[in-house]
């Protein structure tokens, strides 16, 4: 019988099978399957696992502090984070396209999780040879269904390593669907905020400002976002939602009034959907208080921001992110 239980039994001895006294690696995104795929591991194997954070500076407001402080306290995991904000901003300085945002974000997060694998494997030694993976079936069925190694090439100058290292993968969530991911996670005792996440997309803030990516353009999206989360939150409403992106429109000003003075700021758009796949998507009928609450505190707390407006497109035609 499928219990979460037995789940979680029958992959720890299959990792402990796996990986015997040898060592894995992890990458953590800040969502629900890597750190249920790394709770499993961590729980198998103890301190033969070692996590990388890689800090993008694109998250949103407390979520890094969420792996560093709740993932680690939840599971007693061995974790490196690696600050790369000054890198990501730097390489996306001017750059407004979408796909070349995700182009150079995607670039960027290889090279320095690939720089945290080369150093983890000099500090670790090489017998360092499982990289774990939060497959999940739906990516099993969809990618054809084979399992199998992912290669890093040491071309960044760190010396005393062979020339091509071969992980072989760990993916303890292959059998399991999204709700049976979050299930496992809940019984290994992870927090409710992080096996209850809603999807975020992977390059994070980057493709929700309109327009380029800087730090207080990031900073100011962070702080309305946080808001919003926090009212939908407040009102019993995150069940309901399947996300809801907050965007910036860095490149739009519109004229507004506030005390006694004219302002000249940028909107934000709140995108609540409700969705079972992402592949469709209708705009959330939101209470217009919940609504009203999210807007005047965005406005009055949020500076440089003088509007925020409601998008009421279903996708298709619209997708869910702005970008
Ligand atoms: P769209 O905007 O295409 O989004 O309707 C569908 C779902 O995918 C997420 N999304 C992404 N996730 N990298 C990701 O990891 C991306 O580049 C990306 N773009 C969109 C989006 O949040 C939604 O859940």
């Amino acid at each position: 019988t499928w219990t979460t239980t037995n789940v979680v039994e029958e992959q720890v001895a299959l990792i402990r099978e796996q990986v015997g006294d040898r060592r894995a690696i992890c990458g953590l995104s800040g969502g629900v399957d890597s750190a249920v795929a790394a709770a499993l591991v961590q729980k198998a194997i103890g301190s033969q696992l070692t996590c990388v954070y890689v800090d993008h500076g694109l998250m949103r407001k407390g979520e890094t502090e969420q792996v560093e402080k709740d993932f680690v306290a939840a599971t007693g995991a061995k974790l490196v984070v690696v600050d790369a904000e000054k890198r990501f901003l730097d390489a996306l300085a001017g750059v407004s396209d979408p796909e070349q945002k995700r182009k150079i974000i995607g670039r960027e997060f290889i090279r320095v999780f690939e720089q945290a694998q080369l150093e983890i494997l000099q500090e670790e030694g090489p017998e360092v040879a499982f990289l774990v993976q939060g497959t999940l079936y739906p990516d099993v069925v969809e990618s054809g269904g084979g399992t199998g190694t992912a290669n890093i090439k040491s071309h960044h100058n760190v010396g005393g390593l062979p020339d091509d290292i071969e992980f072989q993968l760990v993916e303890p969530l292959r059998q399991l669907f999204k709700d049976e991911v979050r299930m496992v996670g809940q019984e290994l005792g992870l927090p409710e905020e992080i096996v209850q996440r809603q999807p975020f997309p992977g390059p994070g803030l980057g493709i929700r400002i309109v327009g380029d990516v800087t730090k207080e353009r990031l900073d100011l999206l962070r702080e309305a976002d946080a808001i919003a989360r926090e009212e939908l939150t407040a009102a019993g409403l995150d069940r309901d939602i399947w996300q809801c992106p907050v965007v910036l429109l860095a490149d739009v000003r519109s004229v507004g009034v506030q005390g006694d003075g004219r302002t000249y700021g940028h909107p934000i758009v709140l995108r609540p959907v409700s969705s079972e796949d992402a592949m469709t998507a209708d705009w959330s009928r939101l209470p217009y208080e919940t609504l009203a609450k999210i807007s005047t505190r965005i406005t009055n707390e949020v500076a440089d921001v003088n509007r925020v407006v409601l998008d009421v497109t279903s996708k298709p035609p619209g997708t869910i992110e702005w970008e």
